[in-house]
């Protein structure tokens, strides 16, 4: 019979010969030796996870790291180059959050983590998911982390055939049950190093993994299919009109969006509202305008956005002056309008 007290052994043991190495980990043999990565690199590390793959953080967590190498450095940094090194990543209201988490860390905790799940979840932007990570990488708190790999490790292993959303609390609860007491930090990166390059969601190779045994999903030959998903409800499209205008010196007109909101506190061209129906074309200044060849399409987590692009050369208030203007520090949406008012017809 398949012993729940065997997983961790077999993972951890898989772990100490096939961590991966990245910049923000501290590798099991130095784990071994006392060593721990600083929570700061930990925190950070896991709120760029979840936006993106590792592979893409590699170089946003080199490049936070370098600029800003402690919480007191990046608490103290403008808003707006916190945003701009952000840009790219997505999401910016986990940019704003993560500048007010530093900015609590540094000012009123000293610079010091809270090195507990429970405290560190009261800080701005950190969830149950960030906590736990936190707590059991930079701290050996015996916290359960879930997230997409452990849920798809833990549907297999005890072959969970109710579909998600539905099967969290289960998930999380036997997920919970095989948490070791000790090297809780490595087991959860262990569990994560697993569903990325092994348990894989399509075409798992479970012919390599330490689990094999144990797995109840491959004894039933049905793992590749787990987790079962609820169907997705389609994502509406939302329409609306972008507007580049650019100057005679190469200055261009950008605002920053309202702190609250969709791309927050971020740089960007005016646009319209974006609605079901295509609003009204209405340009923030009178000029020649015309109509970028191509829409730009972008998917935001709830709708599709279409936006018709509109450029036109003018002068107004407040123009970002060519050498103060870089589409690099633009979302990646606003990169798109750039690139699309490019390829307008020159006027
Ligand atoms: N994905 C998110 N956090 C991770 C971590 N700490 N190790 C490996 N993959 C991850």
């Amino acid at each position: 019979m398949r012993d729940v007290a065997d997983i961790s052994p077999a993972l951890l043991a898989w772990y100490d010969r096939n961590a991966r190495v990245l910049p923000w980990r501290t590798g099991p043999a130095d784990h071994a030796k006392g060593l721990r990565t600083a929570p700061y690199r930990v925190w950070l590390s896991e709120v760029m996870l979840q936006q993106t793959t590792v592979a893409a953080v590699r170089d946003y967590f080199r490049a936070f790291t370098t600029r800003w190498p402690t919480v007191t450095d990046l608490a103290q940094a403008e808003d707006g180059d916190v945003m701009a090194a952000w840009a790219g990543l997505g999401y910016y209201a986990r940019a704003r959050n993560l500048l007010k988490c530093a900015r609590v860390v540094a000012f009123e905790l000293g610079g010091e983590f809270p090195q507990t799940a429970r405290e560190l979840q009261a800080l701005p932007g950190i969830g149950p998911y960030t906590a736990a990570a936190i707590a059991s990488i930079a701290f050996d708190e015996p916290a359960t982390v879930v997230d997409g790999n452990v849920e798809r490790v833990i549907s297999r292993v005890f072959a969970l055939t109710d579909p998600l959303p539905g099967t969290r609390p289960e998930i999380a609860r036997l997920a919970g049950l095989v948490t070791p007491t000790h090297r809780a930090g490595d087991h959860a990166q262990a569990m994560m190093d697993l569903g990325a390059t092994i348990c894989t969601p399509r075409n798992p190779v479970c012919a390599l993994c330490p689990l094999i045994e144990i797995c109840e999903g491959h004894a039933q030959g049905i793992a590749a299919s787990l987790p079962v998903k609820a169907p997705k409800k389609v994502k509406p499209t939302r329409l609306g009109h972008a507007y580049v205008l650019t100057g005679p010196s190469g200055e261009v007109l950008v605002e920053r969006r309202p702190d609250r909101g969709l791309l927050g506190g971020t740089l960007g061209f005016p646009t319209s509202d974006w609605a079901e129906t295509l609003p009204a074309f209405a340009p923030p200044v009178t000029a020649d305008w015309t109509q970028a060849p191509t829409d730009v399409r972008h998917t935001f987590t709830h709708f599709h956005l279409v936006l018709t692009v509109h450029r036109a050369t003018g002068h107004m208030e407040g123009m970002l002056g060519d050498n103060a203007f870089s589409p690099e520090d633009l979302p990646t949406l606003m990169r798109k309008v750039w690139e699309a008012a490019q390829t307008a017809p020159a006027k």
